[in-house]
């Protein structure tokens, strides 16, 4: 099964548009396999004008593995506006459907979501595809970001490289939280995830590119100092999404953006938090691979 593909960025090899797929009128396990070439290949994927409820999206995210709850879990929240907690809801609606005040649990919650990040990178197994459904966009802003991970550990310099590749991170749930000065959270919610320990630098299984796994989880590097360890997480984030390694999704209602959460980050931009913004993001857990401590 031949997928047509659009590169969308000057990187042939980042983030590509594919046409021709209906979603919800089923796919066969070629086209998912293919999917799963593409993602190999671009880190996100980008298909338009497709029409799936939460549980079309539900099954169809299935089919490329265990499914990934995230903070759904943590929270304890047994059911959503969306009624599926398999669904997390990237919005800024509360659970009787109004547009949330901006001191509301869901607007600081999903704050987090414009820092960069790879989803779930605090918990072992992480995310492996994101998938994110666009049901309603603002008037302006509301983008939402990528950037390839392998091209930017490409770009480092040789004595950066050096210094790096044998040092951890450790990724904690609520670190991008924290940072961002929410802190209500009860010891039970701070215990519920243990902190996750990953290589700085890991190789892309679909591509056996070396990446740099950094973003907002990360809270300090591993047997260094925290400031010099922040420092230095912050310095390789700010080289890592350079303009040059970043594809903008502009996104249309419709839009069915997947990507590997192992190859690439992403963050949410900014938007009036006075009108609705609705994403129904699923995801998968990166089970089956050798995660090293
Ligand atoms: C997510 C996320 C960014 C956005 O859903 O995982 O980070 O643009 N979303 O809402
Ligand atoms: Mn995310």
């Amino acid at each position: 099964m031949e997928l047509t593909i659009t590169p969308l960025h000057s990187d042939p090899r980042f983030a590509a548009e594919v046409n021709g797929l209906n979603l919800a009128a089923g796919v066969d396990d070629d086209v998912i396999k293919a999917i799963e070439l593409a993602l190999d290949k671009h880190g996100v994927l980008i298909l338009r004008n497709q029409h799936l409820d939460p549980g079309q999206q539900i099954d169809f995210t299935k089919r490329f593995g265990p499914l990934e709850y995230g903070f759904n879990k943590m929270l304890n929240k047994s059911e959503s506006r969306l009624k599926h907690i398999e669904i997390a809801d990237i919005s800024n609606v509360t659970d009787d459907g109004k547009i949330a005040d901006r001191n509301h649990r869901r607007i600081v919650n999903n704050m987090a979501n414009q820092l960069w990040h790879s989803d779930v990178s605090f918990q072992n197994p992480p995310a492996r595809f994101s998938m994110l459904y666009s049901v309603l966009n603002p008037s302006w802003g509301g983008e939402t970001e990528f950037a390839d991970m392998r091209a930017a550990y490409d770009d480092l310099e040789p004595r950066l490289k050096q210094h790096i590749a044998e040092l951890q991170a450790e990724h904690f749930s609520l670190h991008s939280r924290f940072v961002l000065g929410d802190t209500q959270y009860t010891q039970d919610q701070i215990d519920a995830i243990p902190k996750a320990r990953w290589p700085l630098v890991r190789i892309h299984p679909g591509s056996g590119r070396p990446l740099l796994f950094i973003g907002a989880h990360a809270s300090h590097v591993v047997d260094m100092p925290v400031a010099e360890g922040r420092v230095l997480l912050t310095d390789l984030l700010e080289q890592a999404t350079q303009p040059a390694h970043v594809y903008r999704h502009q996104w249309q209602t419709g839009d069915f953006v997947i990507w590997d959460n192992r190859a690439v980050l992403h963050r949410g931009r900014r938007y009036d938090l006075a009108e609705r913004r609705e994403l129904r993001r699923t995801t998968t857990m990166d089970v089956g691979q050798d995660h090293p401590k």
